[in-house]
């Protein structure tokens, strides 16, 4: 654990031209550094270094972040890895603090878990080459399904005995604990017996990142309907199946090489495109793509290619889990093996070279591959055309570039021999439910953006603002902090009908005393965080700067700071244009910052009043409950008026 000071020493020392010039070739450009991005191929450059605010942004590929961000993904470091690289650039001391006993315990019980996996595989592979029974069975089979035995030997395979607790008696006789063969999950404890959990298959071991093996698959030998082909470990402190992804730790350096991860359905297939000279592959093992799965791929690259052995049904299915990888702004690619033909008995008939060869020409774009199939399947019946166009704009609409989406939107106009207006509109129309619908992040770049081109907080529209949460108000309130808190106004107020009067005030002053005011806080932890070093700073009279939470050491603080900032700089290749293309927010700050707030505010009211109605539906008549909801919400809705009057004042003026 390195402490909170240390961190935020080694925030202040790091100079972000400094941290990104070892790596990157940097020229001045007006008041910021320019170069070429080294997360994405790019011939002209458009990767800029803000020294004033310590922050990269690559306008191409869209990467933004701190110094300490800019190692990680440079570097594939973790967090406190990171750290200590800078640390030791800038020659600050890191004394590590002592780990709390609950952590220490943790720590152990990981260690002893990684220590069982690395004895098992151990065993289960000794087994398989030493023994008469594992030569026979085991490497007899893997030998017969064509695996050469450097591929053996490099996936660490091996075979588990027939015998019925072989592998729990050699780990007791080695000295490790019953308890912990059992929560490892390799040994089962029935009616206090203890037995193997894998009998009787061939061992494929599961490695993380870091090639440490923390799970197991174990594949029958014979096809047995009444047993499950594959046997696999039970998820464990140092396994879990959503995070894991098979293949990945001999994949890494490849997917990087290849700028490309491909994605298969199973463990044989990674083997066999590994042994044909393929090696940027994993596997979900058999079962759809999680998020963080497709996080971790998008450490190493932004392309996926899904491998696929063609059943359309099987494909169909697996639409919606594709776009979730759009989603997270990545490339995703589709290859159809030919009629009964997989990954791995294609890599068995054919030359690597053709395999290869054949991966790279049957690769087709996501988008068009929806569309094709999906078209295919009309008939050109028009009616069952207008339902695919809401299909494939559904997925298009999840790609955050404005400029691939309109690229799609051509291509599909295409293929289905439509104009691209209709296709155009659609998109536009699903962009701006997803705007109303207050898709955090997503809602500020959507507007910056201007697909929404008319102001979409306005009360009249309050009957679509009906969602349960406030995150689209809330990240608006913030993203004026931050992007102005400092600044000061003229703030003229009425006092009574005739009279004005006007005071000096900072944004954040009156952001923050009218929030407070209205008792209302921020559903969301880290705007919460955001808000109140505000607030604190109001009261001392030290307006925070943006910088500090761009530096915070709160990882989850910083990353916010820097995505909704950033987005607004995306107007314009560089930042000072922005200045130049974007006044009028800056010259409207009062009523900005007033209608950011009032907004919260009304939205927050409307949800109130909404589950307490719901509530007084539920009390019967006569009950004092019921009374006392009916009062709150006479209550409400006054105060919902007041502020829509204050809000529609503004709006007029
Ligand atoms: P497959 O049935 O395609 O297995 O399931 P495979 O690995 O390609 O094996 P071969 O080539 O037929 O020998 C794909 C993946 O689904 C998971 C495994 O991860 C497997 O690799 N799976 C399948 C299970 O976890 N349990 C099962 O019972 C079946
Ligand atoms: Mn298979």
């Amino acid at each position: 654990m390195i402490p909170k000071e240390t961190i935020q020493d080694i925030f202040e020392a790091a100079r972000i031209e400094e941290v990104v010039g070892d790596f990157v070739q940097l020229k001045k450009r007006g008041s910021n550094l320019l170069g070429l991005c080294p997360f994405h191929n790019e011939k002209t450059p458009s990767f800029t270094v803000s020294s004033a605010k310590g922050i990269f942004k690559c306008f191409g590929c869209g990467k933004a972040g701190n110094s300490v961000n800019f190692i990680m993904e440079h570097e594939k470091y973790s967090y406190p890895e990171a750290l200590k690289y800078l640390a030791n650039k800038y020659h600050i001391v890191v004394e590590e603090q002592e780990p709390s006993p609950e952590d220490k315990i943790a720590d152990t019980e990981r260690e002893n878990l990684f220590s069982i996996h690395s004895f098992a595989q151990k065993f289960y592979t000794d087994f398989m080459m030493t023994t008469e029974e594992g030569k026979a069975i085991g490497h007899t089979y893997f030998l017969e399904r064509g695996f050469r035995a450097d591929i053996i030997q490099k996936f660490h395979l091996g075979f588990a005995p027939l015998a019925w607790d072989s592998f729990t008696k050699s780990a007791i006789t080695h000295g490790y604990k019953e308890e912990l063969l059992v929560t490892s999950g390799l040994t089962i404890n029935k009616e206090s017996k203890l037995y193997d959990r894998f009998r009787e298959r061939v061992m494929f071991p599961i490695h993380n990142l870091t090639g440490k093996v923390i799970g197991f698959g174990g594949r029958i030998l014979i096809s047995d309907k009444t047993k499950p082909k594959y046997v696999n470990s039970p998820e464990s402190e140092i396994y879990n199946k959503s995070k894991s992804l098979y293949g990945i730790f001999f994949a890494r350096g490849a997917i990087v090489a290849k700028d490309n991860c491909l994605l298969v359905e199973g463990y044989t297939d990674v083997i066999s495109l590994h042994q044909a000279g393929i090696e940027n592959v994993v596997s979900s093992s058999g079962t759809s793509l999680t998020t963080e799965q497709i996080r971790l791929i998008s450490k190493f690259t932004k392309n996926i290619t899904i491998l696929y052995d063609g059943d359309p049904a099987g494909i169909k299915a697996s639409f919606r889990g594709i776009d979730m990888i759009l989603e997270q702004g990545m490339n995703v690619r589709i290859v159809l093996f030919p009629d009964g033909e997989d990954p791995d008995s294609y890599a068995r008939k054919h030359r690597s070279s053709d395999v290869e060869a054949f991966i790279a020409t049957a690769a087709d774009d996501f988008i068009a591959f929806k569309t094709r199939l999906l078209l295919s399947e009309t008939n050109n019946d028009p009616i069952k055309k207008a339902g695919l166009i809401h299909e494939i704009i559904q997925s298009i609409s999840l790609i955050a570039d404005p400029i691939i989406r309109s690229l799609y939107i051509k291509e599909c106009a295409g293929i289905m021999s439509m104009g691209e207006q209709t296709l155009l509109n659609e998109l536009n129309r699903l962009l701006r439910k997803k705007v109303l619908k207050g898709h955090s992040s997503d809602a500020s770049r959507e507007r910056e953006e201007g697909v929404v081109d008319q102001p979409i907080f306005e009360i009249e529209q309050e009957p679509i603002l009906k969602a349960d949460d406030c995150s689209a108000q809330e990240l608006d309130v913030i993203r004026l902090l931050l992007l102005y808190g400092e600044k000061t106004i003229d703030y003229v107020h009425q006092t009574s009908p005739n009279k004005e009067e006007t005071t000096n005030m900072t944004i954040a002053q009156l952001i923050c005393n009218d929030i407070r005011a209205n008792q209302v806080s921020f559903d969301d932890p880290v705007y919460q965080e955001i808000f109140e070093a505000y607030a604190k700073g109001v009261d001392e009279n030290d307006v925070p700067d943006d910088k500090l939470f761009f530096q915070h050491a709160n990882q989850k603080v910083s990353s916010y700071a820097i995505d909704i900032i950033t987005p607004r700089y995306e107007l314009s290749p560089g930042w000072e244009e922005f200045r130049i293309t974007v006044p009028q927010e800056e010259q409207r700050l009062q009523e900005v910052s007033l209608r950011a707030v009032l907004s919260l505010l009304h939205r927050r009211l409307t949800m109130l009043i909404t589950s307490n109605q719901k509530e007084l539906k539920e009390l019967s008549d006569d009950s004092e409950e019921w009374a006392d909801h009916l009062s709150r919400d006479i209550f409400l809705k006054q105060a919902r008026n007041e502020i829509s009057k204050r809000l529609g004042r503004i709006l007029n003026n």
